[in-house]
């Protein structure tokens, strides 16, 4: 019940709100400056409301009309007076031609004008003739048609309608401008926008004209006593009325306001008003005049157009953007000002990736722990094989670059010669001359039996290396050592001779390896015992070449996990068997029946010389290449001269332990070593 009651006063409310409201409208008008929220204008015709808020009463299509009436009317009861202030805007298609028909402002007792007629009847009027009702309305008129006999003046002209097309008074186009003392007449086809004054106070009606930027004429255009009280019903309508004939013209309403006092008609504010678009100016060939330029739509382009210009303007700088930002990171390297004296010896990444087939898996001939190999081919056919290393190392990278690039000049022919080299972020690559046989371990171990080298490969293979190593250690401005000699370092020639590759690449081994020189690597198996607590010297180097003698005539590893305990280090097996008096046991049991076995119990001998626990009982490489080549005989020494035999192997507890003794330079050694046992455990 409550409930019921509570809606039943709301209703009474909301409907009393609305009479209020009607009344309130009814006695201050209203005012639209644009047509945004035109909620109570009622439209027919061609009339309707642009996105821009301009009401729009035609279009150029031809003898057809438009209406546009405030849909509440107004109360004439007591008083007929009614004020009104409107801004319209006439243009034809086309500067400077003829226009129709024009537009009216009426006070009408009905808000259907349907069966009026278009061009000179403005959408207002009927004929007598067809024995219809004659309009009753009141309709002042901006007429833009030398119109064909119904007016006096056959020009564009303001006139006042009473019932009937014909005007009871009309008058050209003007205001009375103040300033100048005189009539300044008014272009109404000009498309810009014209202010309209209407004002009937019961017994006069004034009509005042105004381009937009004038302010109210004192004098108005026509002054006219007159009495509608005859003409006026009790409710009248306000509104527009508009009309094309064979002429057109686009007819617009920037805004209005209308009251029924003159105290209380609301002031337009002529600042937010809508622009209606100008007539085109075809006249002009000149650059046009600014203000055209701004106002006029450009000819070539229209708004979506230019929109999607400029949206695939934008589309292709983000491309070209992209595209340079990709190539600029495919290619881009690390260059430091340092680098500038190993100019020459620099190759351009996009050389190499070029070369390489951007580094194709088909041009990938090894992968290494430390990164991949390709093979590549520059211009003038010349082959190349690049390494990838990555480091995070940029700390001793000066020290190490200088070393490659010495190496680099370094002139043997069982050397591979190093090219140069490129740095990129986290990433060194360098640039040997390909080898087309690939490595020697490759042949020892992973060919089929029947393609294993023969002795006479091997041994000129050993001397090979013996005097590259010679070379390196004595021959060269100065020392320089390889860190790790190992049958996978050992590359061969397109002649089958060995040369030696790979210096100081040991040091890559361990990501987290410093690059320092004196840093302490190399392979398990070929490590001299020394050489974790003294680091590297020529010494470790020819222990490692010792350890190197004896893969190579025994076909297998120094360190051979899998196999029964007495035989898993290369070095106590030969020791064993030599004390056995059956040294020839551990030769590699492919090698042929032209083996030339004094030769091969020689270089077992010289293996263990070299790989003596002694550093300073080893011979020097210059010595080891005199020895192969026989015109030195080796030295008397047995199983129990010191230091022979003695094997250490360098497995994980115990190098963990001589690790902890030794300096903090080599805390990445652990890591190492496990590294390598792994690596050697999966072959
Ligand atoms: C004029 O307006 C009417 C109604 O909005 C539309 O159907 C007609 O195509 C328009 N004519 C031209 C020439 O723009
Ligand atoms: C309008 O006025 C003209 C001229 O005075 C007259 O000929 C015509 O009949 C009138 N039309 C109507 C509908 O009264
Ligand atoms: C009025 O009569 C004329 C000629 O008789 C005719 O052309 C016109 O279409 C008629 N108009 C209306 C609205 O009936
Ligand atoms: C201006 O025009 C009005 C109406 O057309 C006329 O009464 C008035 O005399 C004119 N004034 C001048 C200065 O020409
Ligand atoms: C019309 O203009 C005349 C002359 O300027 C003036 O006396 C009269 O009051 C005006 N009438 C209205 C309704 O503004
Ligand atoms: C139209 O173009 C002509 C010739 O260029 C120029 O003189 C005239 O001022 C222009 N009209 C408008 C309204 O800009």
């Amino acid at each position: 019940m409550n409930c019921s009651r509570l809606h039943h006063l709301v209703l009474i409310f909301s409907c009393l709100h609305v009479v209020v409201s009607l009344s309130v409208q009814q006695e201050t008008g209203f005012v639209y400056n644009g047509f945004h929220q035109a909620d109570l204008l009622y439209i027919d015709g061609l009339a309707r409301v642009l996105p821009d808020g301009l009401l729009q009463l035609t279009n150029d299509s031809d003898f057809k009309m438009g209406h546009a009436f405030f849909n509440l009317p107004f109360d004439f009861d007591h008083t007929i007076s009614f004020y009104t202030h409107f801004v319209c805007a006439l243009a034809p298609l086309q500067l400077g031609a003829s226009g129709g028909h024009g537009m009216a402002f009426v006070v009408s007792p009905s808000i259907d004008l349907s069966h009026a007629l278009q061009a000179q009847y403005l959408g207002a009027f009927t004929t007598s003739a067809n024995g219809t009702s004659p309009s009753q309305l009141i309709a002042i008129e901006l007429d833009t048609i030398e119109s064909l006999g119904i007016d006096v003046l056959e020009k564009p002209h303001v006139g006042i309608d009473v019932n009937n097309a014909t005007s009871i008074e009309s008058s050209l186009p003007s205001y009375f401008s103040s300033a100048l003392g005189k009539n300044v007449s008014i272009n109404l086809l000009s498309g810009l926008p014209v202010q309209v004054w209407v004002d009937y106070d019961g017994s006069s009606l004034n009509v005042t004209l105004a381009p937009v930027d004038i302010q109210k004429p004192d004098q108005p255009l026509m002054s006219r006593p007159i009495d509608l009280s005859e003409n006026f019903k009790n409710k009248m309508f306000v509104g527009f009325s508009a009309a094309t004939g064979q002429l057109t013209s686009n007819q617009y309403i920037l805004g209005w306001s209308f009251s029924r006092s003159k105290e209380l008609l609301q002031k337009l504010d002529l600042s937010k008003l809508p622009q209606a678009p100008l007539p085109r100016n075809e006249t002009e060939q000149p650059p046009p005049l600014p203000r055209d330029e701004t106002e006029q739509p450009p000819p070539l382009l229209s708004p979506p157009l230019i929109g999607l210009v400029v949206l695939s303007v934008i589309l292709a700088l983000l491309v070209l953007g992209a595209v340079y930002w990709y190539r600029r990171n495919k290619y881009a390297e690390v260059k430091e000002p340092w680098e500038k004296e190993y100019g020459p010896h620099r190759f351009s990444y996009k050389s190499l990736y070029r070369a390489t087939n951007g580094f194709g898996k088909d041009c990938c001939v090894g992968k290494g722990g430390f990164g991949d190999v390709y093979r590549g081919t520059l211009p003038l056919s010349r082959h190349i094989a690049v390494k990838r290393l990555s480091h995070n190392a940029e700390q001793g990278m000066k020290q190490f670059v200088s070393e490659v690039v010495t190496m680099g000049s370094l002139q043997h022919r069982n050397l591979v010669p190093l090219l140069g080299y490129c740095r990129r972020k986290g990433e060194l690559l360098l640039v040997s001359e390909y080898m087309p046989n690939g490595s020697l371990d490759q042949y020892l171990f992973h060919h089929d039996q029947n393609s294993s080298p023969s002795w006479l490969q091997r041994i000129s293979i050993l001397k090979d290396i013996a005097s590259a190593l010679n070379y390196l250690h004595t021959g060269a401005n100065q020392v320089v050592l390889h860190r790790d000699i190992k049958s996978s370092n050992v590359m061969l020639d397109s002649d089958f001779n060995g040369r030696l590759g790979d210096f100081g690449m040991a040091r890559f081994h361990d990501p987290r390896a410093c690059l320092s020189a004196t840093a302490a690597v190399g392979t398990i198996g070929y490590m001299a015992p020394e050489l974790i607590t003294m680091g590297t010297s020529t010494e470790t180097d020819v222990y490692a070449f010792g350890a190197f003698l004896l893969e190579v005539t025994c076909g297998r590893r120094p360190v051979e996990p899998e196999l029964p305990v007495e035989r898993q280090y290369l070095v106590k097996w030969v020791c064993v068997c030599w004390k056995q008096a059956s040294l020839l046991e551990t030769v590699d049991p492919r090698l042929g029946r032209e083996t030339l076995f004094k030769e091969v119990e020689m270089v077992l001998k010289l293996g263990l010389l070299c790989t003596n626990a002694i550093p300073e009982a080893r011979p020097t490489m210059g010595q080891v290449v005199q020895y192969l080549n026989m015109d030195l005989t080796l030295p008397d020494f047995s199983l129990s001269t010191p230091g022979i035999g003695a094997f250490m192997p360098v497995s994980m507890e115990r190098s963990s332990s001589s690790i902890s003794a030794s300096n903090s330079r080599s805390t990445s050694i652990p890591m190492f070593v496990t590294h390598t046992i792994l690596r050697g455990s999966g072959r």
